[in-house]
Formats: C-alpha cells, sequence, structure tokens
C-alpha cells in the first residue's frame, strides 16, 4: 500500500499566520504538523509516501524530509498547482500509485490514541481485500465535515460534505483507505457546486457499490481539531499535557520509525544528537539507550 499526505491549500482560516508558510508546517506544540499525519501512515506500516503541496510550500516539505531515508521511508513530492480539491490527491498521484491500493491523510489531521496501529492494520487489511474504509468520529459541530450516516449494524446509509441538516453527528476525519480503483473514480469525479473534486464523492461511489466500509473511533481515540488558531493552541497543549504526564512522544516519527524497524538504533542516536540541543533530541538519544 502507498501513502498520500496532501499539504497543500492556502491555510486562509489561519491568515495571516500561513501567508508566508504552508499551515502544515506550523508547529503543534514542539514538532511540525505534518509529522502528525506523516506518523499515522507510518504506524501503518507504509514506507512510500508522496506529499503534495503548493508550489511554493513543496521545497520546504523536501527540506524538511529529504528522500525519506533518515526515516527508512521512500518519499516523493509532487506539486498541486490549485487546490482542486481532496479527490486531486489520487490525479496528482496515479503514477505513484500505480497498481497498489492507498491510504490519503491530510495534513492537517492530528490522531492519537490507544490501539490506534491495529485500527489502521485492519482498515489497511480491508482496502488491500478490495473496496473502501473510512472513518466516523463523534462530534459537537459535524456541519464543519463530511458527515456519515449509518445503520445499528454500522452499515453506511449517506454521506454528505459540510451539510446544513447533519444526519449524525459523526464526521469523517482526514483519514481514507482505497483499494486500486480510487485512481480511476477520481478521474470521473465531477467538481462540486464549490468548483472542487470532493473526496465526499469519491466515498460515495464507493458506497453505491456497496463497497464502503466506516470503521467508528470511541472514546479512547482523539482527533484533534486544527482548523482555526484557538484548534491549534488546543492540539499543542494536548500534545504538552500527554508528553509531559506520560513521558511518551506523541507522533515522534524517529521513534515510530526505530520501533517499526525502518531504522536502526545507530541511525536513531544519530538523529538525536543532530537535535541534542531540544527536548525532542534529548528523548531520541534516551531511546536509543532502551531496549526496545
Ligand atoms: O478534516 C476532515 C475534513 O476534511 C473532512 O471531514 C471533509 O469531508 C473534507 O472535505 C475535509 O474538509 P476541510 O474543510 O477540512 O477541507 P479543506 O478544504 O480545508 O482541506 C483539508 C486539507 O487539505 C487542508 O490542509 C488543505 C489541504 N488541501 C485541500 C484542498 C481542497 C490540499 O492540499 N489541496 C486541495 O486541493
Amino acid at each position: 500500500m502507498k501513502g498520500i499526505i496532501l499539504a497543500g491549500g492556502k491555510g486562509t482560516r489561519l491568515y495571516p499566520s500561513t501567508i508566508a508558510v504552508s499551515k502544515q508546517l506550523l508547529p503543534i506544540y514542539d514538532k511540525p504538523l505534518i509529522y502528525y499525519p506523516l506518523s499515522v501512515l507510518m504506524l501503518a506500516n507504509i514506507r512510500e509516501i508522496l506529499i503534495i503541496s503548493t508550489p511554493e510550500d513543496t521545497p520546504n516539505y523536501e527540506r524538511l524530509f529529504g528522500d525519506g531515508s533518515k526515516l527508512g521511508l521512500r518519499i516523493e513530492y509532487k506539486v498541486q498547482e490549485k487546490p482542486r480539491g481532496l479527490a486531486d490527491a489520487f490525479i496528482l498521484g496515479a503514477d505513484f500509485v500505480g497498481q497498489d491500493s492507498v491510504c490519503l491523510v491530510l495534513g492537517d489531521n492530528v490522531f492519537y490514541g490507544q490501539s490506534f496501529s491495529n485500527i489502521l492494520a485492519e482498515a489497511k487489511c480491508k482496502a488491500d481485500n478490495g473496496g473502501a474504509v473510512i472513518f466516523g468520529y463523534p462530534v459537537a459541530n459535524p456541519r464543519e465535515f463530511g458527515v456519515v450516516e449509518f445503520d445499528e449494524n454500522n452499515r453506511v446509509i449517506s454521506l454528505e460534505e459540510k451539510p446544513a441538516n447533519p444526519k449524525s453527528n459523526y464526521a469523517v476525519p482526514g483519514l481514507y483507505f482505497y483499494d486500486n480503483e480510487v485512481v480511476k473514480i477520481a478521474h470521473e469525479i465531477k467538481p462540486s457546486p464549490r468548483g472542487e473534486i470532493e473526496i465526499t464523492d469519491v466515498n460515495r461511489v464507493y458506497l453505491e457499490k456497496g463497497m464502503l466500509n466506516v470503521t467508528l473511533m470511541g472514546r479512547g481515540m482523539a482527533w484533534l481539531d486544527t482548523g482555526s488558531p484557538r484548534g491549534m493552541l488546543k492540539a499543542s497543549e494536548f500534545v504538552q499535557t500527554v508528553q509531559d504526564m506520560q513521558g511518551f512522544y506523541v507522533s515522534c516519527i524517529e521513534e515510530i520509525a526505530w520501533r517499526m524497524n525502518f531504522i536502526s538504533t545507530e541511525a536513531l542516536r544519530e538523529r538525536g544528537e543532530e537535535l541534542k540541543m531540544t527536548d525532542y533530541g534529548k528523548y531520541l538519544i534516551s531511546l536509543s539507550e532502551e531496549t526496545k
């Protein structure tokens, strides 16, 4: 399975902070926002990753991650000239995806919680066997998201993008698993009234074919909003609280690479030495002195 991180867009909801820099490069507490969705792909054991961003910002992501080899990954980059919609990821990423299945994660989505790796493994397995997997997460403000309605057997009944009258309070987070059909489907989607090729329309095609699975995320999972300055601050505070209380870092990509055996203990230590002026670097060094 391949992974795509969509990290473009104009970030207008965070202006003026995002006039000169991509939203997904702003920090959530002690690391860039994009570390969080990248860690999701890594936890799903996906090692071939495409980062899509704007013409101005793509070079910054290249500076941040290079070819991915320091994390035991293969990272490629693709420019999205205009924010044409989330489904554009599969048009821009068609060659990269090839004949594979694919996981798309939005560059501004932060997840954290117990058993998340198991949830990811299950979703990956389902998509590899044909079909799509989306998630449902209960929110107070469903009007701001894609919304999924489902029956008592968790079968999806309807999907709507930012509905005025939501049929449920379950938002669809920006994390989607698909079989290879998604590339063809994305090419056939027509722009919505707001002029974007919508991921919700892609998911509706799977729904109509009876091949859309929804996995509900429960109380044990945090899906954090980064759509406003307040959301960014709250997310930072969440990460700080977890890290200070437990001593475990949230979405530390080098730690994940090491625990998943993508990189050696020596490589982890080297990275720690490079960053040793920060608590983040010291954390990496301390991990390299532990046994896994
Ligand atoms: O976060 C989950 C929500 O994400 C879902 O519930 C919605 O169904 C989905 O449409 C999306 O809604 P948003 O309003 O958050 O979408 P937005 O246009 O803000 O784009 C999400 C991220 O993707 C954002 O960081 C910018 C980036 N993006 C967006 C578009 C449209 C791109 O990189 N390229 C694009 O063309």
